[in-house]
């Protein structure tokens, strides 16, 4: 093998590795923050959120979703993570927006393809202030 055929081999190598040690990696996540995820919960072009649902401490919110008032009382956290994660694992005609899913979305623009609307962060984010307990809701 010449050493421009080793070079090419080795830049192989390295980019099929790195590519798997990308899609291995999971996103880094610190400590969820309620204020955020409550900037999140408002913003209507990225969440959207309010316009389906009312939410504790925030103005008045949309009816196409339940009230999220009170939903520690009757979901898990982890129930609410999958749901908003992606709605369709428990009703595939919802209107709910998959938030964490690129899975089977058409019509997605092309800047926005395989990308996911929340990050990881920002789902934890949200749900930390959903299931913040009601007498700390600012
Ligand atoms: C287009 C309207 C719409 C948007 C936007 C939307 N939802 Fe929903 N959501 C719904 C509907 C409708 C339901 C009821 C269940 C279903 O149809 O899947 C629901 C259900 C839920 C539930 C379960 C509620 C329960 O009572 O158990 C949670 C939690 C939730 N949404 C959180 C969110 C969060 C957080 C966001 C923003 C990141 C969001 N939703 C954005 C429409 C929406």
């Amino acid at each position: 093998m010449t050493v421009l055929g080793l070079a090419r081999l080795w830049a192989l190598v390295c980019s099929a590795g790195w590519g798997w040690a990308v899609a291995q990696t999971p996103e880094t996540i610190s400590v969820a923050s309620p204020d955020r995820g409550k900037a999140l919960l408002l913003q209507r072009q990225d969440s959207g959120c309010v316009l389906c649902h009312q939410v504790q401490g925030l103005p008045a919110g949309g009816a196409l979703g339940p009230s999220l008032v009170g939903l520690a009382d009757r979901s898990s956290k982890e129930q609410a993570r999958e749901r908003i994660a992606d709605a369709r694992r428990f009703n595939p005609q919802t209107i709910m927006p998959a938030y964490f899913s690129t899975e089977g979305l058409n019509k997605v623009a092309n800047p926005y393809k395989g990308q996911t609307i929340l990050t990881a962060q920002g789902l934890e984010d949200i749900l930390s202030y959903l299931f913040l307990p009601s007498k700390a809701t600012p």
